[in-house]
């Protein structure tokens, strides 16, 4: 074979064997004539010696002309290091190899970038480290996300198997069901003018699984969204989906707790507790704004729609004559804001549909505020005593209706811990995980431009069971059994227990969501016609794996722990996709483009 050993492997106790080892040249250095080269393959680096007085002529002129990331085989004699010139930083520091003989596999060219330096390779812009994306994961941080995504996979396949789940796949052409997200559509050359969908996520074949009396479904399933990108957003992503039947809420509970306490012990030997916290979607919304909140720090929203109901500020008052609130919170250090960054946060809340931002800062004794003056002594002493005002403290609110005031302070409420996480006033753990179970969706929400209501989660979502009445009477009542899975603030996951009978269904989607009925016999006719021969009570989840996997690695952005994304505009700048295709294609596909690609788009001809 190529070798003896990997990089990592050659202890004070290999001293004196003779070993082979091949890998990348991951830096040189010249010290009086004595060339030194990190070899360095997946597993780690040595370092090896070329001692010209031990090489022939050749050899050595061979591996001083040597260019970084070329790909050699070397044999020689480890060695123990000199003392003092011991490396603690690499498990093989204490050891070297002294050079006997050299073979180039391959000689590389110069490269667009650094992978040796992480401080450098960290500032390279991301396009060309997607550009090169071969290059970028030869980089020790990208090898160990791409190890730690490949261990969680295993993890979760070995403990979902344990439970006694099948992981089926699904098909992933599929068809068009215009929900939730934009999809990706590929044309079908059998039959000019119809189309397949990529599946936005297996929820459909799942479900019907389970009327085949699979009972328990897992599957690592690729979904498709054409939506915006953002960092933890990509076109194509990866769920481990779930689905099972005769279960309850609680039995997804349970399931998932333990997964996750199997994948944070297996990947980062961190034992999280359990059960975890559940908190319903109007707890959520009342105290963090927002429905994934991020429990680690405080500054939690405090309501004082009772304090200021008769107040003199009309702002205040008049929003809850309207039916509004009026929602406050401290954050606490921040009093020495400038007028142009209370404006900037004004700004950015407005960016949310805020009509202003009216603020207190507590510095010197005084509150330096615009509003105060209208503020009475006992709206004064309410604000001081459930917001706990102290020196240096910044107080923000919100009156809007209860929705919007929740989510403006909410949005605020991050923006603010950016601010004092910067000015170090915040520092939080990086191994504190705060799991939490949002529960206690409204069922529905209501589109004011379409006049009609729309699935908070997905329509195959079963109303909590006492609420099924208010479906007719009052729809906005109406809780669903969802759930969300939340981690430090981030929505790790989602499902739902389903609606199993066909005649719920039919209503949900023809009475609520005013699909027509010969629609939903097009788009979910099997669906319906499936569950008439006997389907289960069943629910399932679905939780974002790249999300998971970015948790566990302590990055924010999933694109570093995916071999291949995509960039915001969805663009594979590896490959230069999406691009255009030749006029034979688009002609067996019957297919006219009317707009010719920009030029500047990847894959366009450079020239026309
Ligand atoms: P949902 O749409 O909530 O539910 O998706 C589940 C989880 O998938 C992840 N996710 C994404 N990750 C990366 N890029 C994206 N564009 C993206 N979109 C979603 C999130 C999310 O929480 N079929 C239902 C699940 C069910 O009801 O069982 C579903 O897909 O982490
Ligand atoms: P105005 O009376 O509109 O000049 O507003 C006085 C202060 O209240 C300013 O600081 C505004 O940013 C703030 N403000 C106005 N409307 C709201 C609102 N709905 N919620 C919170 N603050 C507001």
């Amino acid at each position: 074979m190529n070798r003896t050993q990997h990089c990592n492997e050659l202890r004070p106790e290999h001293a004196g064997q003779t070993v082979t080892l091949v890998g990348w040249v991951h830096s040189r250095r010249d010290l009086g004539g004595v060339l030194f080269i990190d070899l360095r393959d997946r597993e780690g680096r040595t370092q090896t010696v070329f001692d010209p007085a031990d090489l022939s002529k050749e050899v050595f002129e061979t591996a001083t002309h040597l260019h970084s990331e070329s790909v050699i085989q070397l044999t020689g004699q480890v060695r123990l290091r000199p003392a003092g010139t011991e490396n603690s930083k690499i498990p093989t520091g204490r050891v070297e190899v002294l050079v006997k003989e050299l073979v180039v596999l391959n000689n590389a060219a110069v490269l667009p970038f650094p992978v040796d330096d992480p401080e450098v390779a960290n500032k390279v812009n991301e396009e060309l480290r997607l550009q090169y994306r071969y290059l970028d994961l030869r980089r020790p941080e990208m090898i160990r996300n791409l190890r730690l995504r490949s261990k969680v996979a295993i993890a979760t396949r070995s403990y979902m198997d344990g439970q006694g789940f099948l992981e089926v796949e699904t098909p992933t052409l599929f068809k068009s069901t215009p929900e939730g997200a934009r999809e990706f559509l590929v044309p079908n050359r059998r039959e000019a003018g119809t189309f397949y969908a990529l599946p936005q996520s297996p929820q459909q074949f799942k479900q019907i699984l389970m009327v085949s009396g699979v009972e328990r479904y897992f599957q690592l399933a690729r979904c498709y969204r054409d939506e915006d990108l953002r960092a933890d957003r990509q076109p194509e992503f990866t769920q481990v989906d779930i689905e099972m039947s005769f279960i309850d809420r609680e039995d997804i509970y349970s399931l998932i707790e333990g997964l996750l306490k199997r994948v944070w012990k297996t990947a980062l030997d961190v034992d999280i507790p359990t059960p975890f916290r559940r908190i319903s979607f109007e707890e959520a919304l009342n105290r963090w704004g927002i429905d994934k909140p991020d429990t680690r720090f405080g500054m939690e929203l405090v309501d004082f729609t009772e304090d200021f109901r008769a107040s003199s500020f009309k702002v205040f008052s008049g929003a809850i004559a309207n039916g509004g609130v009026v929602k406050a919170l401290n954050a606490k250090g921040l009093a020495g804001a400038t007028q142009g960054q209370i404006e900037t946060m004004t700004e950015y809340a407005k960016s949310f549909g805020a009509k202003g931002l009216a603020f207190i800062k507590v510095e010197n004794g005084e509150w330096k505020s615009p509003i105060v003056k209208f503020f009475s002594e006992a709206e004064k002493a309410a604000l001081t005593a459930k917001l706990n005002i102290e020196q240096g403290d910044l107080i923000l609110f919100a009156a809007d209706q209860w929705l919007n005031a929740c989510e403006i302070l909410g949005k605020i409420r991050l923006y603010c811990a950016d601010v004092l996480k910067a000015q170090g006033k915040l520092v939080i753990d990086p191994k504190q995980f705060n799991f939490l179970w949002v529960i206690e969706f409204p069922l529905l929400g209501f589109d004011r431009e379409m006049n009609r209501w729309y699935s908070s989660h997905h329509p195959f979502t079963a109303p909590v069971a006492e609420d099924i009445p208010l479906l007719k009477t009052d729809p906005k009542k109406v809780r669903g059994q969802h759930y969300d899975i939340v981690v430090n603030g981030v929505e790790l996951g989602g499902g739902s227990i389903r609606i199993h009978q066909p005649d719920v269904q039919k209503t949900i989607f023809e009475d609520l969501l005013q699909i027509p009925p010969d629609e939903t016999q097009s788009r979910f006719g099997y669906m319906l016609e499936a569950f008439k021969y006997g389907a289960p009570p069943h629910g399932g989840i679905a939780l974002g794996f790249d999300r998971l996997c970015a948790i566990l690695c302590g990055t924010t952005s999933i694109r570093d722990v995916i071999a291949f994304p995509k960039t915001a505009k969805g663009v594979c700048l590896m490959t230069e996709s999406p691009s255009p295709v030749t006029a034979r294609q688009l002609r067996d596909l019957h297919i006219e483009v009317k707009a010719a690609p920009k030029k500047d788009q990847p894959g366009a001809p450079a020239q026309a």
